[in-house]
């Protein structure tokens, strides 16, 4: 009825579909499955027990045997998969530990692939900063700069490395230029042509990577801006996108995902492999210490910044809260 006689109410009420749960249910445009999300896993070369990180408030740096504990349990949530880090006790110029078969990563890759095989993917990071001793992804010249080139050579041997520890995905997330054909090469010649490469094809310098730095125990000091993007630029990750593609990625990503939702569309329209989008530490963290103060609803905020990374397009999703929100979604 008309609010005042003789006015007529509007005809047209897209609030008819908001009246109740299961009107928003059948409506939906986006829906959140556990199966598309991935949780990055912290392993800590020689804990004994899982240690807290103080700027990611519930997630922990593993020891090999918890990891293979929540890799059980990504496999009983039905969660896409895991994404592996390593924390080496000893750090070097090159990051020898990235490609030593006894080095923590490698260990923790086997360690896993054992429990659990293929019930859930098993990914690897493809990157030095977590093995160097100055923190950067790639080694250095005797300037001091990132040798694009020469770490080229330490991705691959770390690629074999991996493949050769059993893990299914590798994640390149350096920046460097012609790593994903490069390592491409060095697999097929050494046979492991169905060893997927994920590529952090456009990877944002960011503000945000904090807490993952201590997570890693990062003895960066300074910035990657002279290999991670520009967040200005959003053409440039086109350019990428494209060159990773044609390098032969399996599946792009983009990343740090919130602030770049504008570039996960992008991304999700011209890409004819799967895109996937890395919610990071800063962004895990930002909820936590609003929720921590009771300024945000935690659960609610969790759900709608995932759904909105999945809207922009992103079908992957890699986040610290893969297996809460496995939960959620279950409810
Ligand atoms: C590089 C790498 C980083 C992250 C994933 N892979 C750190 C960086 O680029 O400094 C960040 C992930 C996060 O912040 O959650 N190995």
């Amino acid at each position: 009825m008309s609010p005042r006689p003789g006015v007529p109410g509007p005809v047209v009420r897209p609030r008819r579909l908001r009246q109740s749960a299961a009107v928003r249910r059948l409506v939906a445009e986006t829906r959140l499955h556990p199966a598309e999300l991935v949780l990055p896993v912290f392993v800590k070369e020689g804990a004994r027990e899982p240690v807290a990180i103080g700027a990611m408030p519930g997630v922990v740096q593993h020891s090999l045997e918890s990891v293979v504990e929540v890799a059980r349990e990504a496999v009983e949530a039905g969660i896409g998969g895991l994404m592996l880090f390593g924390v080496p006790e000893e750090k070097d110029a090159t990051g020898t530990g990235a490609d030593d078969p006894e080095g923590i990563l490698n260990v923790a890759i086997e360690a896993v692939v054992d429990a659990v095989g293929d019930r859930t993917v098993v990914m690897a990071d493809l990157c030095l900063d977590e093995f160097t001793d100055h923190g950067h992804c790639g080694v250095l010249d005797r300037e001091g700069r990132v040798d694009n080139d020469a770490t080229l050579e330490r991705y691959a041997a770390m690629a074999l490395a991996q493949a050769r520890a059993g893990a299914p995905v590798l994640g390149l997330s350096g920046m460097m230029d012609g790593q994903v054909g490069h390592v491409r090469e060095a697999l097929d010649a050494a046979g492991f042509t169905d060893t997927i490469i994920l590529a952090y094809s456009a990877k944002y310098t960011s503000g945000l990577y904090g807490p993952f730095r201590e997570a890693v125990e990062s003895s960066l000091e300074g910035d990657r801006n002279t290999y991670q993007q520009d967040p200005a630029n959003a053409t440039e990750s086109v350019r990428e996108l494209e060159l990773d593609i044609a390098e032969g990625a399996d599946i792009v990503m983009v990343k740090p995902a919130t602030p770049h939702l504008d570039i996960i569309r992008a991304a999700a329209e011209m890409s004819p492999v799967p895109v996937a989008a890395y919610q990071i530490s800063g962004e895990y963290a930002q909820i936590e210490a609003a929720s921590a103060n009771g300024w945000i609803n935690r659960e609610r905020a969790i759900l709608e910044s995932l759904l909105g990374i999945r809207r922009a397009g992103a079908q992957i999703i890699l986040t610290y809260y893969a297996l809460e929100a496995a939960a959620l979604l279950r409810r």
